[in-house]
């Protein structure tokens, strides 16, 4: 990969007219590849190009958000998907799970993100309680996420067991990404946050269920905390993307949660979390100066007023 303050320019120039032919360059000392990628493609991700992606062997970027401000600066920074995740339930109502989380306040949320982004494929959520009553109801749910929020498709966790409304909502031309492995929204069932599909036999249904959701339609499949050599099988077996959390590096792409990875969600630490930022200390540390300021009469100066 390469980052924009690390290119020089005649190499950037190189790369835009060759569309990306690097075989591999060196950064901090490692071997890095090149990722295929017009650098300036500005085109509207979609479905399609996530496969073309995936069959270039150019890496899928993930990131979840929740309001327009972030998916703003997200969505410019070049991100291919946005995920109006329903973590929005942990980080940003601050409930325990996932499950509380309405119908009404996913909407709210993937309005929000499609407002501000422009280029980057955008994904709600569907949240529990939805759409694993029966099929009517979930075909129900996915129009009202689509109608009202304008969003490009929906995720669902689950595999044989939704089965039906997979195909109810498929058969009404909404594109659906899976979700296998760690689904949050089965915390009771699991009862623990450990990595799932170490076991034979969760495995083989895990593997099964990916098949089954590519064989029905799903356009590509979320898989999070499993071992790496099984999510890797599942990616070199779809046709579809896959793209993990938690589930190594031989799939088609990685997701996040955005919290976590700008350093805003202290208390969480998982050893496949990789901090790209520590926004808890520089935010704490701008509002401390704040409160100095406005205390000692600092703030506002003779500029800052009118
Ligand atoms: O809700 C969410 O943020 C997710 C990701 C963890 C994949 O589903």
């Amino acid at each position: 990969m390469i980052y924009k303050n690390d290119r020089d320019d005649s190499l950037y120039s190189y790369l835009k007219v060759l569309y990306v032919h690097l075989p591999a360059v060196t950064l901090k000392g490692k071997i890095m590849s090149v990722a295929k990628r017009d650098l300036e493609d500005n085109r509207k991700v979609t479905t399609h190009r996530l496969m073309e992606m995936k069959q270039r062997g150019e890496k899928i970027s993930m990131l979840t958000a929740y309001d327009y401000s972030m998916a703003a600066l997200i969505d410019q920074a070049g991100m291919d998907v946005i995920l109006v995740g329903d973590s929005a339930s942990n980080v940003m109502a601050g409930n325990t799970t996932t499950l509380p989380i309405t119908l009404d306040q996913m909407i709210y949320h993937g309005k929000s993100v499609m407002k501000a982004t422009k280029r980057a494929l955008v994904v709600v959520d569907l949240p529990f309680g939805t759409y694993q009553g029966n099929s009517k109801e979930a075909l129900a749910s996915a129009i009202r996420v689509m109608r009202e929020t304008h969003a490009d498709c929906i995720k669902l966790e689950g595999g044989s067991e939704i089965k039906e409304s997979v195909e109810r909502i498929l058969c009404a031309g909404i594109p659906i990404m899976g979700h296998l492995g760690l689904t949050p929204q089965s915390i009771n069932k699991f009862g623990t946050y450990t990595v799932r599909a170490r076991e034979e036999a969760e495995a083989e249904k895990l593997i099964k269920d990916a098949h089954l959701l590519e064989e029905i339609g799903c356009f590509a499949l979320v898989l999070e905390k499993i071992p790496a050599a099984l999510a890797a099988r599942v990616a070199s077996e779809l046709t579809i993307p896959v793209i993990g959390i938690g589930a190594g590096n031989g799939v088609d792409g990685q997701v996040l949660v955005m919290h976590d990875m700008l350093g805003i969600n202290q208390g969480f630490s998982p050893r496949f979390l990789r901090r790209y930022a520590n926004l808890a200390e520089d935010i704490t540390r701008a509002v401390q100066a704040y409160i100095e300021d406005v205390k000692t009469l600092d703030f506002p100066n003779e500029k800052e007023q009118y």
